[in-house]
C-alpha cells in the first residue's frame, strides 16, 4: 500500500440463485437484486445455474448491466432451478451432503453473501447453510402462497389471474353442455390459489386442503342448483383438497409416522403415506366421476396444471419481485444476513430464517375469503 493512501473498501461480491419450482417474477426478482447492488451500490454478482447445484457444480452466469436488461417481463428464470438440496444430493448417482462443498465454493468465489430465492424448501436449505456459516439472504417465491411471515409470495398473483381466466372460460362450455366440470388448481397443501380465483371466477363449489369435504354435500348442492334451473357447475379444488375420510387416514398415518420407535414401525407409516399419495393422485379423476353419478350430470375434469407457472408475470408480481429484490440489496448493503425479506404492507420486513423454515403458511379457518365465499353462497363441501 501507498503510504499516506486510505485503505479502499472491498467491493461486495454476491451470488444468486433460484431455486423449487419456477414461478413467475423470478426474472424481475433477479433484476431487482441485480440493479440495486450493481448500479446503486457497485456490487458484484454472480449467478448460479439450476439452484443450489450451481453452488456445487460451479456452474455460473454472469450478471451484468446486459443480462439484467429486458429480463423483467419474462417467465421462468434465466438462471434454471432445480429441487436439489445441498445436504442431499444426486451426485453421480450417490445422494451426499455436499454443504461442506458449498462452503468451500462461497469462499473460493470470495462471495459475501448468497441471495436464494424460493419457496418453502429453499428457505429450510438456506437456514441449513446459514447455520453453516454463510451470509444467506432469502426472496419468498412460489405461485402457493404459502410461505410463512410474509403477506404474499411472488409467483401467486399471477397464477390466480391465470386460474380465474380459466374457470371464466370453463363456465361457458359447462353452461352450453349442461355438465359439471371440476377444475383441478395448484397450491401443493395450501389453498390460496383455488380459493382466491374461485372466489374470483365464481367457482359454485371451492375444495381447499384446509377444509377436507363431503362428496354428498357437494352433490347437493349441485343438485339444489340444477332444482332452481341451472344445470352446470363449476367445481374448483386444490390438488392438496381431500375427502374427510382421506384426510382422517392422512392424519392417522402422519401421528404413526411421529410415533414410530422401530425402524420397521417407520417404514411401514412411511410406506402407508406413500400409498395414500399414490390414491390422491386420482383424486380429481375420482371425484368428478362420485360427482356424476350422484347428480346425474355429465362431469370433466380440467387440470390446470403448469400453465399456472409458466409466461410473463402479472403487473402485481413485476411490483413485488421489484420490490423484494431492491430491499435485499439494501439488506445486504447494511450487512443484515440470515433473513427472509418479507413483504408487509407496502413495505418490506427482515424475518429472521429460522422463524420462517419448516413453517407452512395455510388458509386459517377464520380467514375472511372463507366467509366471504360462504356469504356468496359457495358449497366449501363442508
Ligand atoms: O410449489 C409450486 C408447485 O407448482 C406446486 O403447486 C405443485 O404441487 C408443485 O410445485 C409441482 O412440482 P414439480 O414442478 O416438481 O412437478
Amino acid at each position: 500500500m501507498i503510504r499516506g493512501m486510505a485503505k479502499l473498501p472491498k467491493t461486495k461480491r454476491i451470488g444468486i440463485l433460484t431455486a423449487g419450482g419456477d414461478s413467475p417474477g423470478l426474472n424481475a426478482a433477479i433484476r431487482g437484486v441485480g440493479k440495486t447492488c450493481l448500479g446503486f451500490y457497485g456490487m458484484e454478482i454472480i449467478g448460479f445455474r439450476d439452484g443450489f447445484r450451481g453452488l456445487v457444480e460451479n456452474h455460473r452466469l454472469k450478471l451484468d448491466k446486459s443480462t439484467l436488461a429486458g429480463i423483467l417481463t419474462v417467465g421462468g428464470t434465466i438462471l434454471g432451478t432445480s429441487r436439489d438440496k445441498p445436504h442431499r444430493m444426486v451426485i453421480d448417482g450417490r445422494t451426499r451432503d455436499m454443504t461442506e462443498t458449498i462452503v468451500e465454493n462461497y469462499d473460493k468465489w470470495g462471495l459475501d453473501c448468497i441471495v436464494c430465492l424460493g419457496g418453502g424448501g429453499t428457505q429450510k436449505n438456506a437456514l441449513r447453510l446459514h447455520q453453516a456459516g454463510l451470509n444467506v439472504i432469502t426472496l419468498p417465491k412460489t405461485i402457493d402462497n404459502d410461505v410463512a411471515m410474509t403477506d404474499a409470495t411472488f409467483g401467486y398473483a399471477t397464477a390466480m389471474d391465470i386460474a380465474t381466466e380459466t374457470i371464466d372460460r370453463l363456465h361457458s362450455t359447462a353452461h352450453s353442455h349442461h355438465r359439471i366440470i371440476v377444475a383441478e388448481i395448484m397450491g401443493h397443501r395450501a389453498g390460496w390459489l383455488t380459493l382466491g380465483s374461485g372466489i374470483a371466477g365464481g367457482a359454485d363449489v371451492i375444495l381447499i386442503p384446509e377444509i377436507p369435504y363431503d362428496v354428498e354435500k357437494i352433490s347437493e348442492a349441485i343438485k339444489l342448483r340444477s332444482k332452481h334451473g341451472t344445470n352446470f357447475s363449476i367445481v374448483a379444488v386444490a390438488e392438496g383438497a381431500m375427502s374427510r375420510d382421506d384426510a382422517r387416514s392422512l392424519q392417522a398415518g402422519e401421528k404413526k409416522l411421529e410415533r414410530a420407535k422401530t425402524l420397521h414401525d417407520k417404514k411401514e407409516a412411511k410406506m402407508e403415506l406413500a400409498s395414500l399419495e399414490v390414491r390422491h393422485q386420482g383424486n380429481t379423476l375420482r371425484l368428478a366421476k362420485q360427482l356424476e353419478e350422484l347428480t346425474h350430470l355429465e362431469s370433466r375434469v380440467t387440470i390446470l396444471g403448469y400453465v399456472q407457472r409458466g409466461g410473463t408475470p402479472s403487473a402485481a408480481d413485476r411490483i413485488l419481485a421489484t420490490r423484494l429484490g431492491s430491499a435485499c440489496g439494501d439488506l445486504i448493503h447494511e450487512e443484515v444476513f440470515g433473513v427472509m425479506v418479507a413483504a408487509r404492507g407496502d413495505g418490506t420486513e427482515p424475518v429472521p430464517l429460522d422463524k420462517v423454515a419448516g413453517k407452512r403458511k395455510v388458509v386459517p379457518p377464520d380467514h375472511s375469503w372463507i366467509q366471504t365465499a360462504r356469504h356468496v353462497g359457495t358449497c366449501l363441501g363442508e
